[in-house]
């Protein structure tokens, strides 16, 4: 996909990650519609990006991404105002066990629901123009993680979505591409969770394993995962691939097994 005059809607981009996918876009010359919970600072980085990148690029729409409502609106409102949608990437996240409840309904369910909406936008035998949605995993995709077990599921959960609906994608002819981006550990808000027994709940008790875990493996900065982002934005072969980003091996793919050739 060539990005320039596409548009993009990212959740959760009032800061952190979302926030540099979204930069990344504008810096392509796209149109970006910032989702995000944080009014104050979605207001903030909208003006941010307006003195950056001129005036009439962005967008910020405040949503609670559980709302099937307000994200019903959000899309709409994107249409209305950039006059259509190419680009979904579903990243706003949260990591709370007490209440997992919400860890499920914002990581899984909220972004199960999006991709519905943007599907309804984008399909091609719909009468869509096609498209492309990028899912917001983890490393925590693939791995077990004993201070955050429902976090765990969830992004587990992600990737199994992203790689179902995009087969069900590239089988009913929708044209639109759907991948899944599993960071390692990256330097945003979201790392402070682990230092609160309110977050961790149960499992704070098992904070320093992950402590750890950050001290052997580093952390990336934002502008690393935004790289690989738009590369699964830009490459038009790339369906239902699961790129992971390590400070190891940088970005590479998960290469799974092939499907048994009945199938
Ligand atoms: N930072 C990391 O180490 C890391 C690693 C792997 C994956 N991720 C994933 O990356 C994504 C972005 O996280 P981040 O690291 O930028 O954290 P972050 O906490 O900085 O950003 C998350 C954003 O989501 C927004 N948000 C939360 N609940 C929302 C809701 N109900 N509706 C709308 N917006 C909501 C927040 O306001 C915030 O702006 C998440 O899905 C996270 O799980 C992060």
């Amino acid at each position: 996909m060539i990005l320039k005059n596409r548009v993009g809607l990212i959740t959760g981009a009032s800061q952190g990650l979302g926030k540099a996918f979204a930069e990344a876009l504008l810096k392509k010359e796209a149109k970006v519609v910032i989702c995000d919970i944080n009014r104050a600072q979605g207001r903030v980085t909208k003006e941010e990006f307006d003195q950056r990148y001129g005036p009439g690029r962005t967008a910020f729409i405040a949503c609670d991404v559980t709302s099937q409502s307000q994200l019903k609106d959000v899309f709409s409102k994107t249409v209305q105002k950039f006059g259509r949608l190419d680009v979904l990437c579903n990243n706003a996240g949260i990591n709370n066990e007490k209440s997992w409840e919400k860890t499920i309904s914002v990581n899984l369910m909220a972004l199960i629901q999006a991709s519905y909406l943007a599907l309804d936008h984008m399909r091609c035998d719909r009468n869509g123009k096609g498209g492309c949605i990028v899912n917001v995993a983890s490393m925590s995709g693939f791995l077990p993680a004993a201070h955050a077990p429902v976090y765990t599921a969830s992004k587990h959960g992600v990737l199994g979505f992203t790689r179902s609906l995009a087969e069900a994608s590239r089988l009913g002819n929708y044209g639109v591409r759907i991948n899944a981006l599993c960071p390692s550990f990256v330097n945003t808000p979201i790392l402070d969770t682990i230092n609160h027994e309110e977050n961790l709940g149960n499992f704070f008790q098992f904070k320093d394993t992950v402590k750890h875990l950050m001290d052997v493996f580093g952390v990336l900065e934002p502008s690393v995962i935004a790289e690989g982002f738009v590369q699964l934005v830009e490459d038009d072969s790339l369906n239902g691939a699961v790129m992971k980003i390590t400070t190891t091996k940088g970005i590479h793919f998960e290469n799974y097994q092939p499907k048994p050739a009945s199938q």
